[in-house]
């Protein structure tokens, strides 16, 4: 049975710098995830290599003048760059992987994901070799291009490969009644539903053009469902991605019920 695994842009890069890679705990989360021994699918955030220039130029609106057409290629550019860097972690963990990039490979639909012809990639991963998916600016039908966030392929691969279990890797410990980095005494959710999340408020991260934790957890809620649990964990806690992955009881938020 396979696990789903997002890595988060705020612990795979500095969301506040342009294009800072994290480069030891990327390196650390493969590792974790090459010992914890299970069959994994990998998708990956953008962070800082995405959302400072998709910001910028407003690159999640669509086409409204060509000054932005520049930029989407170049974040195009910066995004397969970081995937390689991921990629290239996973390979020196040991995991057979490749970079796809969402792009180059599907369309949207006035923001929705259409993504016709899977065939690449159930073969690459039935070869064993893990196709890595990413948030990427991607051409829409409607609306020139859009943003697609690794949230969205998290939901897309789910329904092609469902996965027994999904976990979405973060910078906090989970969910939390309030932003925990603007608030101290903020409470963390260790089981969240369509009711309880009514209640949480959420600043907008810094330059995330994609909808923040709170979109995140709907997201979560729509994957969740009668046997699947959907968790959200803090990566930059040595240890705690791995124990998640073998069975341990880790310090966490858990999606259920699905989205009413
Ligand atoms: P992304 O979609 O960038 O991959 P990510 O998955 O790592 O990146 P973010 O969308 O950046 O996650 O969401 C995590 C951030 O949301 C945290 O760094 C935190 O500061 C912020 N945040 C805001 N409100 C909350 C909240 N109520 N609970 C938890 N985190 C919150
Ligand atoms: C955003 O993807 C893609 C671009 C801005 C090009 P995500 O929304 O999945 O990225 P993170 O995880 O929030 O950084």
């Amino acid at each position: 049975m396979m696990i789903l695994i997002k890595l988060g842009g705020s612990v795979i890069t500095d969301k506040r710098r342009y294009r800072t890679f994290n480069e030891e705990t990327v390196s650390r989360l493969c590792n974790e995830i090459a010992e914890s021994d299970r069959s994994v699918l990998i998708v990956h955030g953008a962070g800082s290599f995405g959302h400072v220039l998709a910001k910028r130029y407003a690159l999640q609106d669509g086409l409204i003048d060509y000054g932005q057409v520049a930029a989407a290629a170049r974040v195009q550019h910066d995004v397969r760059d970081l995937s390689s860097k991921v990629v290239d972690g996973l390979l020196k963990a040991g995991i057979p992987a490749v970079s796809v990039p969402p792009g180059s490979c599907f369309v949207m639909d006035g923001g929705r994901l259409v993504a016709e012809d899977t065939e690449a990639i159930r073969a690459l991963a039935s070869l064993g070799i893990m196709p890595v998916l990413f948030g990427d600016v991607v051409t829409d039908r409607k609306k020139g291009f859009g943003i697609c966030s690794g949230d969205q392929l998290m939901e897309f691969l789910g329904g092609l490969f469902k996965p027994e279990k999904v976990v979405f890797v973060s910078d906090v410990d989970g969910l939390y009644d309030k932003d925990p980095k603007e608030h101290p005494d903020a409470v963390l959710i260790a089981e969240v539903t369509s009711a309880t999340l009514a209640e949480v408020e959420s600043g907008i991260g810094v330059d995330d053009v994609t909808g923040g934790v709170v979109a995140k957890m709907e997201s979560m809620l729509r994957m969740s469902g009668d046997s699947r649990e959907c968790v959200l964990v803090n990566g930059n806690v040595p240890g705690r991605l791995h124990s998640l992955l073998v069975g341990e009881e880790v310090i966490s938020t858990t999606a259920k019920g699905g989205l009413a």
